[in-house]
């Protein structure tokens, strides 16, 4: 068949029908009858709803009605008329594919909208049932990395729901607040019933909604411990019991705390924050509730940086890009510590991957995400961007304030998802650079720019 469209027996149980869908690229079957001839098709979300209302997941597919009994033969493909019907009812409920049935009724093959289209000159205008992976919940959605990804996302065809209580402010999503394909909810995700409410009609969740940085946490500890650990783990379970199977958790390299080795996803982790701790705690919480329905994937990202439209200047490439600007010298603590480094996009590209990717090669696992080229020593990043932005001058100051220090291994990155990083510390420092000259950024000094003086945030 052209496309691996999930074909199912009509006696085939609802939970192995929605496994059958979340491996796949697609969001519906096709359910066919013992003859293989064709029944209908049946959506994810709908299996995910009646089960929800309390239909059992072992009973069968064909036992609830079905949709999309629309079936193609070679003798109707023919005739354009008939086609154009047939694209029109397809727009109209938002079916991508369909089956072409041989005299008897089996699926001899699949044929998409666009195919249709092209046999007979007809324009088609099907994008809401392109997606993938339908929608996406990015929890977090309006922060430093939630907005890169949110906009990636729309540009994909993703539909994206953005759940985030605007600790910093709304305006990093204004450029995309416009999309029909988004939705934004203004909530807090400790409220058990937004969380749960923020599932509807969802095929993958991302979670990177948190305090996040050692100094956030420490002024704020039982914000960070209610928000890192126990809504993520309040938004993990009710994933579970949707049958919402993707569920990416943004944690961080900072759980390794201190290492001589270059560390990978199996080192032993020293903690040396609250942040770090929570993050160590999610991730063994989460990972343990993994089973056929739940595959979470945690995401163990470097220090990220880069321009995203809700800047944070408190990241080590940021701050230096910023200082060179503002006091022109960049301030060096310590210098010899090491940090595994990534682009804000680059890490909104990974998420993409691994919602693209097949669950069984993300699910129920830890990646570290970044590269093996940006692991750097602080004093390093100072010269790069010093270079970058035109000889700027290092100060230097001997105490080292962050106890940080760790090289990370990203083998399993590369070798599962093939990732290479676009971005460069050097060019994306020219770029905040250039954001302020311009006045892109017009007071770097503003509040809102740093996480740990959020209880304070101002426009
Ligand atoms: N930035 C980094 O260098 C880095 C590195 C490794 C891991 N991470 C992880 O990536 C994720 C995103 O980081 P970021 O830099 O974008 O952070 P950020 O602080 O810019 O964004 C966090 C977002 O979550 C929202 N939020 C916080 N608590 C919430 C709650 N209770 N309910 C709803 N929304 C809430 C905030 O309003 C904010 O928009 C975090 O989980 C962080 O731990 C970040």
């Amino acid at each position: 068949m052209k496309y691996p469209v999930v074909c199912v027996g009509r006696d085939s149980s609802i939970r192995k029908t929605i496994q059958e869908i979340e491996r796949s690229p697609f969001d519906a079957a096709f359910v066919v009858d013992e003859a293989g001839s064709y029944l209908g098709g049946v959506a994810i979300m709908d299996l995910r709803r009646l089960l929800i209302s309390g239909v059992q997941e072992m009973e069968a597919v064909g036992g609830y009605p079905l949709k999309h009994e629309f079936g193609l033969t070679e003798e109707n493909l023919r005739n354009r008329a008939e086609a154009g019907r047939l694209v029109s009812d397809m727009e109209l409920y938002g079916v991508h594919f369909v089956p072409l049935l041989a005299p008897g009724g089996k699926v001899k093959d699949v044929l998409s909208i666009e195919d249709l289209g092209r046999m007979h000159g007809l324009e088609t205008n099907n994008a809401a049932a392109a997606k993938p992976a339908g929608r996406v919940l990015v929890v977090g959605g309006a922060g430093y990395l939630g907005c890169v990804l949110a906009e990636k996302l729309l540009g994909r065809g993703f539909r994206v729901r953005v759940l985030d209580s605007f600790i910093y402010g709304r305006r990093a999503i204004d450029s995309v607040a416009g999309n029909g394909n988004l939705e934004i909810v203004e909530g807090d995700l400790r409220n058990i019933h937004t969380c749960v409410q923020s599932l509807e009609d969802t095929d993958a969740v991302v979670l990177l909604a948190a305090i996040v940085g050692d100094p956030a946490s420490k002024i704020r500890p039982t914000e960070t411990i209610e928000t890192n650990v126990l809504a993520a783990q309040a938004l993990a379970s009710a994933c579970k019991l949707h049958h919402i199977h993707r569920f990416l958790y943004a944690s961080t390299c900072s759980v390794y705390g201190v290492g001589a080795e270059e560390l990978d996803e199996r080192a032993a982790l020293y903690p040396v924050s609250l942040y770090a701790r929570t993050k160590i705690e999610s991730e063994k919480i989460i990972l343990g509730m993994g089973d056929d329905y739940f595959s979470p994937t945690i995401l163990r990202m470097g220090t990220l940086y880069g321009y995203s439209p809700r800047m944070r200047f408190d990241l080590v490439v940021n701050t230096m890009s910023m200082k060179s600007f503002t006091e022109g010298e960049i301030q060096v603590f310590g210098g010899k510590q090491w940090r595994p480094l990534l682009g804000v996009e680059d890490a909104a590209d990974v998420y993409i991957r691994c919602i693209e990717a097949d669950l069984a090669d993300v699910g129920n696992q830890v990646f570290n995400v970044g590269s093996d080229a940006q692991n750097y020593q602080i004093d390093e990043v100072a010269r790069i961007i010093g270079r970058a932005l035109g000889d700027i001058p290092i100060a230097r100051d001997g105490s080292n304030l962050d106890a940080r220090d760790y090289r990370v291994n990203f083998n399993k990155l590369t070798e599962v998802l093939q990732f290479k990083p676009g971005q460069r510390i050097d060019a994306s420092a020219r770029q905040i650079f250039d954001k302020l000259k311009s006045g892109v950024i017009r007071n770097p000094a503003q509040k809102i720019y740093y996480n740990h003086y959020f209880d304070s945030a101002e426009e």
